[in-house]
């Protein structure tokens, strides 16, 4: 049993008001739904994923204060689904009392800057990287950075948006005409990694730190297509990857489901970038486990005790992309074992995530018959 909390908990049937109305949005949704929440959405778009599963949705920009103002006055409790929330807005409600997650980790997360500076300075292992802010500062890092190389937008990036990989010193005019474009840079030297892996966890706002299993992903074009779970990664590695993210977890002082994403090589890490909610390697969490990352993100923002976290069995995530919809929609017909999640988006961009689908399996050797058969035996 935990301390009783009950007399600032959040409880069904109070309102929870999300800012963003993607996939993320709507699975935090759902699980709040489960549990008996309303819920009010945030979002430029009508009938966007998340307003298909709310009680009520604000259609105006993020950074609409209005908005903002109308959200909290319906909303026991805020949360988003993304870290690019206007930070004005993010203080406003917190002030209010009703953002647990507070705006600093906003701060740190939307800003490559602010993230690995704080990572460096707290002894966490990150690529070698330099902050320039224009193109003769980004010829000058360049003269000391080992190639290959990448250059990123510190601000708005995703999905690989907003970089650019320098492979050799032939690239350097490359990366001073973007360096050009107005705002601040992170030059980092590019890991040749044996895995990306990532650390999905819940902490309460007391504190208490929930560890999902470790997961491995494989991206393609920069997005992730596919998560493993557990990772197949030695003890150590695991050992320095929960040690690294409780470190972060306490200076940032995250409450709710956040994310962090590293390199493994051999036995050692280098932690890329964190996002501070639910994260798309964390969706095998719902089959998977006992509880899911959306779930135990409503049970923290709400003020109730984090369930003990439990993986069933070992799982693989493949995310269905613009041009794999039509397979997820063969897989629900003619493969049972895939549970197939689709997302509501009207329109199919290639690309563009539309939904995933979860194996679960006693071991690796039938997630990969699973994925085959999802893969090869569906044509
Ligand atoms: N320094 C690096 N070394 C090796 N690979 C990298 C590096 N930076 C980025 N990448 C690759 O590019 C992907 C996307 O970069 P990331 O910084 O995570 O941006 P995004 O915000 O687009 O996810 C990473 O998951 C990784 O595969
Ligand atoms: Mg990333």
């Amino acid at each position: 049993m935990q301390k009783n909390k009950s007399h600032s908990s959040i409880l069904p049937p109070q309102t929870i008001g999300i800012i963003g109305g993607g996939q993320l949005g709507r699975m935090m949704a759902i699980a709040a739904r489960y549990m008996g929440y309303r819920i009010i959405v945030l979002d430029p778009t009508p009938n966007c994923p998340t307003a298909q599963i709310a009680d009520e949705q604000i259609t105006a920009p993020y950074d609409d204060m209005n908005a903002i103002r109308e959200l909290v006055e319906k909303a026991d409790v805020v949360t988003y689904e993304f870290e690019n929330v206007d930070l004005e807005a993010a203080r406003y409600i917190e002030a209010k009392g009703k953002l647990p997650q507070g705006a600093y980790a906003l701060e740190v997360t939307q800003n490559r800057e602010a993230e690995k500076t704080l990572m460096k300075e707290n002894g966490i292992p990150v690529p070698p990287f330099s902050i320039v802010r224009d193109g003769k500062e980004c010829r000058t890092a360049l003269e000391h950075t080992s190639f290959p190389a990448v250059i990123k937008t510190c601000r708005g990036g995703y999905d690989g948006k907003g970089q650019l990989k320098l492979e050799s010193e032939s690239d350097i005019e490359a990366a001073v005409r973007f360096a050009e474009q107005g705002g601040t840079f992170i030059i980092e030297e590019w890991i040749d990694f044996d895995k990306e892996i990532s650390v999905v966890f819940t902490r309460s706002q007391d504190g208490e730190i929930a560890f999902f299993p470790l997961a491995e992903n494989v991206h393609r074009d920069h997005i992730l297509a596919e998560t493993y779970a557990p990772a197949n990664v030695p003890e150590t590695v695991k050992e320095k990857a929960l040690a690294a993210a409780k470190v972060l977890a306490e200076k940032i002082n995250v409450v709710g489901t956040f994310a962090i994403e590293m390199f493994v090589k051999g036995d050692d890490i280098y932690i890329n970038e964190m996002a501070p909610r639910p994260h798309n390697s964390g969706h095998y969490t719902i089959e998977s486990c006992n509880v899911s990352q959306f779930e135990q993100h409503i049970r923290a923002i709400c003020l109730l005790p984090l369930k003990k976290i439990e993986q069933h069995k070992p799982a693989l995530m493949i995310n269905v992309l613009g041009e794999d919809v039509g397979r997820a929609q063969k897989a629900l017909q003619r493969l049972p074992e895939a549970s197939v999640h689709l997302y509501g988006k009207v329109e199919a961009k290639p690309k563009r995530k539309m939904g995933h689908i979860t194996f679960i399996a006693d071991n690796f050797e039938e997630l990969a018959a699973l994925k085959k058969a999802y893969e090869e035996d569906l044509d």
